[in-house]
């Protein structure tokens, strides 16, 4: 698995969260950077991500952590858009069966474009309204598990810390798979590979939708 730094030798890390339109993927990466829960309900509008830098296991790492737009506006650009992820969080409602069903087709997707050779993960959002339960937990952990991701449940209005770990937890996989262990030992082997870049000069520019 490839390792990529950035200009201040931070391991560089790009991680997207995909699903259907109002899973609350924009709510789960304002946890990330400290905003609080937004009620409104507008999508997205373009691709677009924040960087937060985070410590894991002693290694440095600025996180890119990107937001999406609604399928069909994706398509047109799941290239650009995938391109150099490392990990790739399939987000579902838990009251939304579609949302949980249609993560067969954001996987196919992601199969195309970056192959097996990523950290996956299955997380169930939106845990607070579990009376209103529509995929049972057995089911998306089998699911999580016959694709082999990393299963996990959270809110991202009441359970935000838990998030955060889950994220903590698929960088600690990557750690692994990407057999991250001598930092500087690395650092030396990308500089003789010659580093690659990401690319995200084709996207266009983040536009905010109105928030709190
Ligand atoms: P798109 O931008 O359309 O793709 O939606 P999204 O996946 O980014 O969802 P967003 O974060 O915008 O949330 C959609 C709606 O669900 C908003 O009204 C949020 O307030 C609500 N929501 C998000 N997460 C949670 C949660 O954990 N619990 C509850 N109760 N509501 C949530």
């Amino acid at each position: 698995m490839e390792i990529e730094y950035d200009d201040n030798n931070n391991f560089k890390l790009k991680i997207i969260l995909i699903g259907e339109s109002g899973v609350g993927k924009t709510n789960l990466i304002n946890i990330i950077q400290d905003k609080d829960f937004c009620q409104n309900e507008l999508s997205t509008p373009n691709c677009s991500f924040i960087m937060k830098e985070m410590n894991i296991e002693g290694f440095n790492f600025n996180v890119y952590l990107w937001d999406t737009i609604g399928q069909e506006k994706l398509k047109a650009q799941t290239k650009i858009f995938f391109k150099n992820s490392k990990i790739v969080i399939l987000v579902y409602d838990i009251t939304n069966k579609k949302s949980f069903t249609e993560l067969e087709n954001w996987h196919k997707q992601v199969k195309e474009s970056l192959g097996d050779n990523i950290v996956l993960g299955v997380l169930g959002n939106k845990k607070d309204l579990f009376l209103q339960e529509d995929v049972k937990e057995e089911e998306a952990e089998e699911y999580a598990k016959s694709i082999g991701a990393k299963w996990g449940l959270t809110s991202a209005k009441t359970e935000r810390p838990s998030f955060v770990t889950y994220m903590e937890d698929l960088i600690k996989i990557y750690i692994e798979k990407a057999k991250i262990k001598d930092k500087d030992k690395q650092i030396e082997e990308t500089e003789k590979k010659g580093n690659i870049k990401l690319n995200s000069e084709n996207i266009e520019p983040k536009k905010k939708k109105k928030c709190c």
